[in-house]
Order: C-alpha cells, then structure tokens, then sequence
C-alpha cells in the first residue's frame, strides 16, 4: 500500500484539519509530519469545534492509530493540555497515539528565544506564533537538539541543562527579561505526561503497515508557501511544509506515497508578515475576514485576506506533485457580486504567470479574471451547485491542470460535497 499526503497549498489555515477528519474513516493511521504547536487544526461535529496542535486530525476516530511524526516538534506543556481536553472529550489518546522516538522537543528556552528573536527584529519580525519552532529546529539541524527517546535516559537532566545553558547564553545577547523557572515544572510535567505514551521507532511502525497493506494519510501543517525552503523567505515556518517533507518527516520513501492531496481556500489568508500579492486592504478583505471568521486557531490573530492567486498555487501543486485538489470556504464567497482571481502578474513591467523568487524588491500587481458571483447559503447546499461556483471550479481545474475532487460549504463534517454535490 503507499501513504496519501495531505497538505495545505497556500499561507496555512486552508482547513486541513476538517477534511483529515473527514476523510479519516477512508484510513488505518493518521500520522502528521512537520510543524509542531505553532499549527492549529480545526475539527467541528456534532455542535462540538476543537482545535487540534501537535495531535493528528484523526485522533476523534478510535480505529484509527495516530502518529506524532519524527519531523514534528513537541512542547510537552502542549501535549499535556491537548490531552487533558481530549479526554473531557471522550477521545481516547492514550490508546489510540503513538509518539516517535525521534521527534525533537521544544524546551521553555526556545519559546523564549523565539520571543526574544522576533522583539529584537522590530517591524522586520517574521510573525511567529511565538511557541518556539524557529529555535527548536535550529538546535535539530544544529545538532544540539533533545529528542522523545531522551526523556528516557538517566541523564536526561543533564543534557536538558547543557542545552538550557546554551540558551541562557544566547538570551544574554538580546535586551531581554524572562522568568524561566515559571515555565520548567509545567514542562517537566509535561515530560512525565509524554512518558505514558507509546513512543516507538514511527518510522518502523509505518513501513511494517504499508507492508501489510494498511492505509496512511499523512497530515501535513502549515501550508506550501510557509515551506523553508519554497516559501516567501524569511517570512515562513521553519519546517518542509511541501510533500518531500512528508518522507523525511515520518520515513516513508518518495515511491511510496500514494495520492497527493492539496487543499486550498478558495480565496486567500495569511497571518504574520511578509509578501501577499492578492492582499485585499479594504472592505471586501474584511468582509472575507469577517464572513470567514478568519481569526487565528492558534493566536486569535486576525487573517489578512485577498482573491485566489493561480500562479502561487500552481506553484504549490507543481513543487508537491498534487494529484488532487480540495477546494475549502466556497461558501465564504456567496453575496460576492463579482469575484475576482489572480491569473498572472506584472512583475517589474512584464507579464509573467509564475511565482517569482523576490516578490518584495520589485512591483507587482496581479492581473485578475472577474467572475460573476452567487447569491445562495452554500451551508445548506445538498443538491447542485450554483452555476457561477461551478464555472469557478471549472476554470481553477482547467488553469492548474489537477481535478477537484472535494469542495467545503461550511466548518462542520457534513458540509464536504464531492463533485456530483453529493455529501462526502
Ligand atoms: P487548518 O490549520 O488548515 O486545519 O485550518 P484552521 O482550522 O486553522 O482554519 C480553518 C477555519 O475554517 C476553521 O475555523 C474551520 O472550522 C473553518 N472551516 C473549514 N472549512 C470551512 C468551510 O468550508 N467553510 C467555512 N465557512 N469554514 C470552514
Ligand atoms: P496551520 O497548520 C498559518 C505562520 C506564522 C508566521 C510564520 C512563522 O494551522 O495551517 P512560526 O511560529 O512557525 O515560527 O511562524 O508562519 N504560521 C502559520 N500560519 N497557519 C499555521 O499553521 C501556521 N504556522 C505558522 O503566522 O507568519
Ligand atoms: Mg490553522
């Protein structure tokens, strides 16, 4: 069997979190694969909305085995609380979760290295959500970092204080006051938390499971242009957002994922700084905000907004090879008399349909195609789609070149519709 891939197309926030839960049942194991605390993944059934951070999408399903991949990073503080209110929610955690052994941890110091890092950037700063991913996963690439198998070593402590002192000394640099004693017991308790949890060589666990023709749908954060490597550097998350990051991030090899899955709204968002070519300043940015409830699930911070733009996303499907595309929020869209998308750019005075390297230093205006919007509550949709969403969705598979097989009216699991209308 090969492992799908699910993954967010745009600025993150696309609604990956919906649609894992609802494709779940379709799957053995869930497993995400990057990112860590600095995600928030929003679940709704039942009249019940949860947010979701370093736990997989799939956990509300007790079949299905969860996995906190090696590539993800973990703040025990944030998997104790997760946890904590799963179980009030009558999810099962600790049956049905398992941790890699090689997933690094995020100390109390990173967060505030973070916090500190970003204070001294000013009006440069990256937006982080400040729950300290940029200091984790310099310390794992820097080789210094604490991983999940350690907590188990008898000097655990030792080497969380080598580490901590390295930190201090790199806080000593920046104008900067912290109390960190406030913040290390919860974290220790945290610790004794993760230790009642299976923690296993994931990678092992998922390739005997491909062996015996399990199924995997692999859960991406974030989204494609918050990648490192191919996002709008500096302003991104420090992690592979983009499918290859689904292989090193739970050690499944690149011939054996399956369906690539990418979602994205059917307009834009982005939250923290840095380029945004379709950015709407105006009334009709804050009536996509306000209409899509477009505040952070992880910061409460509000989304900036602006019309769907083709060039970044056939960008984002060509770099993750998409097989499938999930168009989420077209319900956020009804009452819109015209709706507008990005077609090309004019980048420095040419004409161009591709997503540059520098979209800051030279001007760019998208060029737009208007289509004539509709006027019906998509949420209440079970039969045919408006005509005018249907020669949206048309146009958007025609230009990307990739059919879109789900299309989401509204928060809730039953709002998905495949693309007879019918509810998934
Ligand atoms: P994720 O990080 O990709 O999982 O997405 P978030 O949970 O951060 O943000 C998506 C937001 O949109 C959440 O509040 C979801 O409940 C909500 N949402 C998801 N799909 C839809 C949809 O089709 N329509 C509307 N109106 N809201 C949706
Ligand atoms: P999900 O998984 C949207 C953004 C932050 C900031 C930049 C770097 O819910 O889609 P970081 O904390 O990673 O150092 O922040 O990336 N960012 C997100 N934006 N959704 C997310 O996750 C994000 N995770 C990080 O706002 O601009
Ligand atoms: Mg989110």
């Amino acid at each position: 069997m090969k492992a799908d891939v699910l993954l967010g197309l745009q600025w993150g926030d696309e609604g990956k979190g919906k649609i894992v839960d609802v494709i779940a049942p379709k799957y053995d194991i869930v497993a995400r694969f990057q990112g860590g605390p600095n995600a928030g993944h929003t679940l709704e059934f039942n009249g019940m909305k949860h947010v979701l951070h370093l736990i997989p999408s799939g956990i509300f399903h007790e079949r299905i085995i969860n996995i906190i991949g090696n590539g993800v990073v973990i703040d025990p503080m944030v998997f104790k609380k997760e946890i904590l209110d799963l179980e009030k929610l009558n999810a099962h955690p600790r049956k049905n979760l398992f941790i890699s052994k090689r997933a690094h941890l995020i100390l109390p110091t990173h967060r505030l290295l973070d916090a500190a890092s970003e204070a001294a950037k000013g009006k440069e700063k990256i937006g982080s959500t400040l729950r300290g991913i940029g200091p984790a996963y310099m310390d794992k690439t820097g080789r210094n970092g604490l991983r999940i198998g350690d907590i188990f070593s008898p000097d655990f402590k030792k080497k969380y204080n080598f580490l901590v002192e390295k930190h201090k000394q790199l806080l000593a640099l920046y104008d900067f006051k912290y109390d960190l004693k406030e913040h290390e017991s919860s974290w220790f308790e945290g610790i004794e938390t993760i230790k009642e949890f299976q923690c296993i060589e994931t990678e092992k666990y998922l390739n005997d499971a491909l062996n015996e023709n399990k199924s995997v749908l692999a859960e991406g954060a974030q989204g494609s242009l918050l990648d490192i490597d191919f996002g709008s550097y500096p302003f991104v998350t420090s992690s592979n957002t983009v499918c290859a990051g689904a292989c090193t991030g739970l050690g499944i090899a690149p011939n054996r994922i399956g369906k690539v899955l990418g979602i994205f709204k059917a307009y834009c968002t982005r939250v923290g700084s840095g380029p945004f070519p379709t950015e709407l300043n105006d009334a009709t940015g804050e009536e996509l905000r306000k209409t899509g409830n477009e505040f952070g699930a992880t910061t409460g911070r509000p989304r900036r907004c602006g019309w769907l733009d083709l060039p970044a996303l056939r960008y984002a499907v060509s770099i993750s090879g998409v097989t499938d595309l999930i168009m989420m929020k077209a319900d956020v869209l009804s009452g819109q008399d015209t709706i507008r998308v990005c077609t090309h750019y004019n980048y420095n005075g040419q004409k161009i349909d591709f997503l540059p390297y520098d979209l800051s230093s030279y001007p760019l205006t998208p060029i737009y195609k208007e289509f004539k919007g509709w006027k019906s509550d998509l949420r209440n949709t079970v039969s045919a789609l408006p005509q005018q969403l249907e020669d949206y969705i048309s146009f958007i598979q025609n230009e990307i070149k990739v059919p879109i097989t789900l299309i989401s009216v509204g928060p809730d699991r039953k709002q998905t519709l495949n693309r007879s209308g019918v509810l998934v």
